[in-house]
């Protein structure tokens, strides 16, 4: 799998408004958030999903954003401050063989990894990570665009997942997009 990080300038691109028209982000993750929740947006470039997700998760909640691209943060940064939403949202920048959120382990509600596990160049221990951070009983939505990455190349995302502990637990349909919904089970067990 191609493990290219996507240039800066394409962030531009993957805010545009007329990608609403192929991906609404309240049609796409309405179903998994709630108020108050805090949202983990793994890869999130300049917050396509991100603002969206902060207004989902209102005053009370909070979403935490990684990226290995700081340009890509900082454009977020200036975004969220013209929606309003800045103080419900977390920042942080990683590298590529780890999201940094050692201090966030057992806290996230939900996760959203879309169009950025197959730039990551270890997916296992990307996953092992998303575990740690999530909850009990807590949930990650995968998306992967269908022009990068094969169905042979989703299905072994998947596996790598399933190594951690997640487990499938939903196949959620996303146009021109491999997608599945991955859980921790209630218990925190792997
Ligand atoms: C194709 S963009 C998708 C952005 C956003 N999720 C969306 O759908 O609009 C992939 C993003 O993932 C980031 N990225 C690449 N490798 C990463 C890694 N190892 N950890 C975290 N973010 C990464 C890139 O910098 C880029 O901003």
């Amino acid at each position: 799998m191609a493990h290219r990080v996507c240039p800066y300038w394409v962030g531009y691109l993957l805010v545009s408004p007329f990608r609403r028209l192929m991906h609404n982000p309240e049609e796409i993750l309405r179903p998994f958030i709630a108020t108050g929740m805090t949202v983990l947006d793994i890869g999130s470039a300049m917050g396509f999903f991100t603002l969206p997700i902060a207004k989902m998760v209102g005053p009370d909640g909070k979403v935490v954003c990684v990226d290995v691209q700081e340009k890509m943060l900082k454009s977020l940064q200036r975004r969220a401050l013209k929606a309003s939403v800045a103080d419900r949202i977390i920042t942080r920048v990683c590298n590529p063989t780890s999201l940094c959120l050692g201090d966030f382990v057992g806290t996230i509600d939900f996760a959203v990894a879309f169009a950025v596990v197959h730039e990551v160049p270890d997916a296992r221990s990307l996953f092992a990570e998303v575990f740690q951070a999530l909850k009990p009983g807590a949930r990650c939505l995968i998306a992967e665009p269908k022009g990068h990455v094969s169905a042979h190349e989703f299905e072994l995302t998947l596996a790598a997942a399933e190594q951690t502990g997640l487990r499938v637990v939903g196949n959620p349909k996303i146009p021109r997009c491999h997608a599945a919904l991955l859980g921790k089970d209630q218990e925190g067990n792997r």
